[in-house]
């Protein structure tokens, strides 16, 4: 049976003490957490601070990109073994902002996925389709394009050491989250998909669904039998929300 993961996104917010408080406020309702694996991904800058304050927690940490490169000239870049140096066991990559914002291909998505696994820590793979690919009925298509970019180029094998998350664009921050079912019917897409080319590699894997995921509507989405936990945005900068959500898988 798979562990439930919830991971927090944390985006471009927060402050040194923003973060301290909510890291104490995190840490110190983890005793009612008892099934829920739980990580927090906060910007590059407060790695180190995070890493300080949950360094004998159960709560592990990631980043949420990362460079292709090992090291060299690519100003304001940071590659993996910069944050092997803080501890970090996740690293988001493909997240849907830096493919619209930043343009991140689904090329590069699959260099940078595997030289966080070529550095020993796990990628977040983030995959979904936005509004206007969802009405033209491409929802499939897209993720399996995603999808394929990693597989095609590292493999079956690689699944093993991940975990997908997936994330329909228009559900992102927009407080429209997929039903249930929607969601699952996607969790179930992608799962097959794996199972085609290894079915114990696609059962053992964690497929978290992202968007608008908040504590009201955690409990419903993760009940589903192939969402396996999520990926928090707005509600993973609310202490109690966030803990809430790692609660409902229970
Ligand atoms: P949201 O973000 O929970 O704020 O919708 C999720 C994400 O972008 O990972």
């Amino acid at each position: 049976m798979r562990q439930p993961l919830v991971v927090g996104n944390w985006k471009m917010n927060g402050s040194r003490q923003v973060n301290q408080t909510l890291l104490t406020e995190i840490l110190a309702g983890m005793d009612s957490v008892t099934r829920c694996q739980v990580g927090v991904c906060p910007p590059f800058v407060y790695l180190a601070q995070t890493q300080a304050q949950l360094a004998d927690s159960r709560i592990a940490w990631g980043a949420q990109n990362v460079s292709p490169h090992a090291a060299g000239a690519y100003t304001g870049e940071i590659a993996v073994n910069m944050l092997q140096d803080f501890g970090c066991t996740y690293v988001i990559v493909g997240h849907s902002e830096r493919r619209s914002l930043y343009g991140d291909t689904d090329a590069l998505v699959a260099e940078k996925f595997a030289a966080v696994q070529a550095g020993g820590m796990i990628p977040i793979l983030c995959v979904g389709e936005t509004d206007a690919e969802r009405e033209a009925g491409h929802t499939e298509q897209v993720v399996q394009r995603q999808l394929s970019a990693v597989l095609t180029s590292q493999g079956i094998a690689s699944i093993a050491n991940c975990v997908i998350a997936y994330e329909p664009v228009w559900a992102i921050g927009t407080g429209k989250t997929a039903t249930p079912e929607q969601a699952q019917a996607v969790h179930a897409f992608i799962r097959g998909l794996l199972a085609a080319e290894d079915s114990a590699i696609a059962e053992k894997v964690q497929i978290l669904y992202g968007g608008s995921v908040k504590g009201s509507n955690a409990t419903e989405l993760f009940a589903m039998s192939d969402i396996d936990g999520g990926l928090i945005g707005g509600a993973a900068l609310k202490a109690e929300e966030f803990l809430t959500i790692c609660r409902a898988p229970e």
